[in-house]
């Protein structure tokens, strides 16, 4: 077997920033919104820096405005994972885009967003579970309210919250109210920390928002202590290395900490976080991982093993999936 047969689990995916582009532009078409500015010539999703992306994934999010959009949006998402080879999946769906916290309409959007997983589960074999995400550069009381949701909503399919957004906005502890919640509510916790924050940012995530996994988590290569607290804590990174590339976090593939936090003992996975912005999939990250550090079938089915042990889903779920 080659090591992309090697069936995928992804855990850090984002579920705007993987709409396909084509997608986006056919709902814009249908409901004459412009969307000048989030496109290239080319027809690529287009920005210079963090906070442009930031912009143009919120700008494309105005063509999302209902429960059977979002739908339609999950359908999309889940063709291409399994086109990917992905089997297990889980996306950060949030409240502010779907329904702006209201909690009768959140449940409405995840209705039709649950529907559709389980039609393309029974057409494709692909599994999908939900992680309600807040905003951070929303705010605490935004996020907040992305909690109640969440926490009403807690169970078999929404199993997570976690935060991505702008990390050098405020402290992660700012939101530990809202983490409270969800952990309360029985349920898993992640956050993007170590993107583009430094270890420092990961420590306030552990310590006041107490993750089980980190979304990024590549600053930690700079700080010994704190590779040995994660490996002590048993804490899972996210790690997303063409995001990474494609942002400036890391100047390659080559240069990627994720072999070496990895050889020093770090549970690390490999998601995609928004695939077509960073013009990724599944299948590029394992060959682009494969070219720069030559691992095989063993090293991606080891790191799969860790992703599915990671997961935020039953035991049941996890044991089909296996
Ligand atoms: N939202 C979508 N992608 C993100 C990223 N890479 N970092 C923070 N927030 C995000
Ligand atoms: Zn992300």
């Amino acid at each position: 077997m080659s090591y992309r047969d090697v069936p995928k689990i992804e855990l850090h995916l984002h579920i705007e920033g993987a709409a396909p582009p084509g997608f986006i532009r056919g709902l814009a078409q249908e409901k004459s919104v412009n969307l000048t500015g989030v496109f290239d010539e080319a027809g690529h999703y287009t920005y210079r820096t963090f906070n442009e992306f930031l912009s143009v994934y919120e700008a494309a999010t105005e063509v999302l405005k209902s429960p059977r959009d979002y739908a339609r949006l999950t359908t999309a998402v889940l063709e291409e994972c399994a086109a990917n080879g992905v089997v297990y999946a889980e996306t950060f769906i949030s409240p502010d885009f779907c329904g702006g916290g209201d909690l009768a309409a959140w449940r409405e959007y995840l209705h039709a967003m649950q529907e559709a997983a389980e039609a393309a589960e029974r057409a494709m074999g692909i599994t999908l579970r939900g992680i309600v995400t807040c905003v951070r550069h929303f705010g605490p009381d935004k996020a907040k309210a992305s909690a109640r949701c969440a926490a009403e909503t807690a169970g078999n399919w929404i199993t997570g919250f976690g935060m991505g957004g702008d990390e050098m906005m405020g402290h992660q502890g700012d939101f530990a109210y809202a983490f409270d919640m969800a952990r309360e509510a029985g349920l898993r916790l992640t956050t993007h920390a170590g993107e583009w924050g430094g270890p420092a940012s990961m420590r306030e995530a552990i310590r006041d928002l107490r993750v089980e996994r980190i979304g990024h988590g590549v600053q930690a290569i700079s700080d010994a202590s704190l590779i040995d607290e994660l490996i002590e804590k048993n804490i899972v990174l996210e790690v997303c290395p063409g995001s990474n590339v494609a942002l400036g976090v890391v100047p390659s593939f080559a240069a990627h900490p994720i072999a070496k936090l990895r050889e020093a003992g770090v549970r690390v996975t490999i998601s995609t976080d928004d695939p077509p912005f960073f013009h990724t999939t599944m299948t590029r990250e394992y060959d682009e991982l494969e070219r720069a550090f030559g691992w095989g079938e063993e090293d991606f089915a080891a790191l799969n093993r860790i992703a599915l042990d990671a997961a935020f889903c039953d035991d049941d779920t996890r044991a089909r999936i296996a």
